[in-house]
């Protein structure tokens, strides 16, 4: 069974039980949803992301079954890549019951708009689960294993998905019981909607090996769906309150049970890697599997990024899009790709997918010329930077570490990665230190900055500071959506990438320049704290630059007085920065256009 037959068995089984097929969201986070508590966060990671509001109880305008493909990405796992299961992105199916049978709002069995199917509860969603499995892909019932939470202070063990299991002839073997590390989900960030999961795992080698526990081996038993029963509300004072509504969440990888289907070696022997890794090995002058993985893993969720939006950028997801495409060309010439690749990579991947997801044919122009850019920016510093690597005796210093990222654009996960592989160590702490100096320094001097990616001057400064203000105006003007999504500085002018569906109108565009020029003229001065991430994030602080190694964080704030509270602006940033807005002259706003689904781009200049 290939990819495009799984999806359609899938959604066509749920739609025969009531639910409705809904699309898949973007993968950047729709930030005109309220999330209700739950944490900010970069990207879709899971199917129930987009639909926080409505296991929170908003009426969802589709019912109260919902079944759909959600397009996902994860890079926790990102030093994973390149096992037999591991990827950032992935295709999530998910069947989800918005409120179980019992809930006050569906006690007469029916909802307010007369749709009459009701919500469901453990025993359907396991039972059709299981269904699934073995009748639709008609997986051997003997190799199916599961877990059920096993119970803790915070809540009971959970006997009923126990008790299902067993009736539906899951031999008590095969059941497993897990506490909350295994066997619970959520919630998105500190509060939220959670609950019990139960997990079905197949067993893909068999009896003879070792190692019989799900949990603790991963490469035997693939875990492929999982079911989770959303009965709690975490509270800030880490309390678990019983949601009024319960609801049921599944999630199930495409690619693991693709692999489970077609008796794969690893996901990438799957139909929807296949080809992919093909075009790698022709390309390769050294093959070797994990390097290839890694390629194929990092071009295909650059190419879905690209396609909702997403730029290269140093900061928040345009960050993380450059270090995906910047550590898919260094594995590239690990396998001696000698000449550019991404473009025809790119083809390949669109081609897997554009006939069930037609926006990525639609963006292809701007998802090439957006990895070609970053393919010409990146490869001529790969080389010599490597080079400068292999001069260093012994471990890296901060200093030589620092050198790398400014001189080469190396991402410091670059650095460690490289180091890792030829058994060194890097003076991490030595690194962040020598980083906040220079951003210190670079702001006073307003000097050059991240190794040739941008140049600053102190003209550039004062459009750093001018795009801090901007970032602020739309805010106000088009709402609390709006969110960065990239940013480019020369010394003539500034762009800015930010989340919004619909055009400007003259009046909005109008109303922000007014804004900005309203705190120019108010002659704000501009502040600057290295603080841990988590109190910025308290503070409110936006523009979040998401690097994993760095514990501190400098925000810089704009306001009258020097307390950060009362500040106008806060965002997280490198700088440099002018001292005071009323530096900056006069702000204009040059064009508006699109770039990218739900992205709007602003050139402006000040002077
Ligand atoms: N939300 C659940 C998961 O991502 C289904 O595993």
């Amino acid at each position: 069974m290939n990819s495009k037959e799984l999806r359609q068995k899938y959604l066509k089984f749920f739609e025969d039980r009531g639910h409705k097929i809904i699309p898949s969201a973007s993968l950047v986070p729709d930030e005109t949803v309220e999330l209700a508590g739950t944490q900010r966060v970069l990207f879709t990671t899971a199917g129930m992301h987009p639909l926080v509001p409505y296991l929170l109880g908003q009426q969802h305008p589709e019912g109260n079954r919902l079944v759909n493909v959600q397009k996902c990405l994860r890079t926790d796992d990102i030093d994973e890549v390149g096992d037999s299961v591991h990827n950032t992105f992935f295709e999530m199916l998910g069947n989800w019951s918005l409120g179980d049978p019992a809930s006050p709002a569906r006690s007469d069995g029916s909802r307010r708009d007369g749709i009459s199917q009701g919500g469901y509860w453990k025993e359907e969603a396991i039972s059709w689960s299981y269904e699934f499995l073995t009748n639709e892909l008609k997986l051997d019932a003997n190799r199916i294993y599961v877990s059920v939470f096993a119970g803790d202070s915070d809540a009971p063990f959970d006997e009923e998905s126990f008790d299902i299991w067993l009736k539906l002839g899951v031999p008590e073997s095969h059941i497993f019981r897990y506490g909350k590390k295994d066997n619970w989900w959520g919630p998105v960030g500190p509060q939220g909607p959670c609950g019990p999961d139960t997990e079905m795992f197949y067993d893909v080698q068999g009896e003879s090996l070792t190692g019989r526990e799900p949990a603790t081996n991963p490469e035997r038993f693939v875990e492929i769906w999982n079911n989770v029963f959303m009965e709690y509300d975490k509270q800030a004072d880490g309390a678990f309150k019983p949601l009024a509504q319960k609801n049921v969440d599944t999630g199930m990888g495409l690619e693991r049970i693709l692999k489970v289907m077609q008796n794969a070696p690893s996901i990438y022997e799957t139909d929807v890697f296949a080809p992919l890794m093909k075009n790698i090995e022709d390309k390769a002058n050294y093959f070797q599997t994990p390097s290839a993985r890694i390629v194929a893993d990092h071009i295909r969720a650059s190419v879905f990024l690209i396609a909702d939006g997403v730029s290269p950028s140093n900061v928040e997801r345009g960050y993380i899009l450059r270090r995906l495409i910047r550590r898919a060309i260094r594995h590239a010439s690990l396998l001696k790709i000698e000449k550019d690749f991404l473009e025809d990579l790119a083809r390949e991947t669109i081609k897997i997918y554009e006939s069930f997801y037609p926006g990525l044919s639609e963006h292809q122009p701007q998802i090439i010329d957006e990895l070609q850019k970053e393919e010409q920016k990146f490869k001529k510093a790969l080389n010599s930077g490597i080079r400068e690597f292999e001069k260093i005796k012994g471990d890296i210093s901060g200093d030589e570490a620092f050198d790398l990222y400014q001189n080469f654009g190396f991402p410091i996960e670059l650095t460690v990665e490289l180091a890792k592989e030829q058994n060194k160590k890097v003076d991490m702490a030595a690194f962040d230190s020598r980083f906040k100096n220079h951003q210190e320094s670079s702001r006073k001097a307003g000097e050059k900055t991240k190794g040739g990616l941008a140049v600053q001057s102190d003209k550039a400064a004062k459009l750093h500071t001018a795009t801090h203000l901007l970032h602020r105006a739309l805010r106000d003007v088009l709402g609390k959506h709006v969110h960065q999504t990239g940013s480019h500085i020369t010394d003539e002018r500034l762009r800015f990438d930010f989340t919004h569906k619909e055009k400007m109108t003259d009046d909005q565009i109008k109303n922000v320049e007014a804004t900005v020029n309203q705190q120019i003229q108010s002659a704000l001065n501009v502040y600057k704290k290295t603080m841990p991430k988590e109190k910025a994030d308290e503070l409110g602080a936006i523009g979040l630059f998401a690097d994993k190694y760095q514990e501190l964080v400098n925000v810089y704030y704009i306001g009258q007085s020097d307390e950060i509270k009362k500040a106008y602006s806060k965002e997280f940033c490198g700088g440099p920065h002018a001292q005071n807005t009323g530096q900056l002259g006069v702000f204009k706003i040059i064009k508006e256009e699109s770039a990218g689904s739900g992205v709007r781009r602003i050139y402006a200049k000040i002077d």
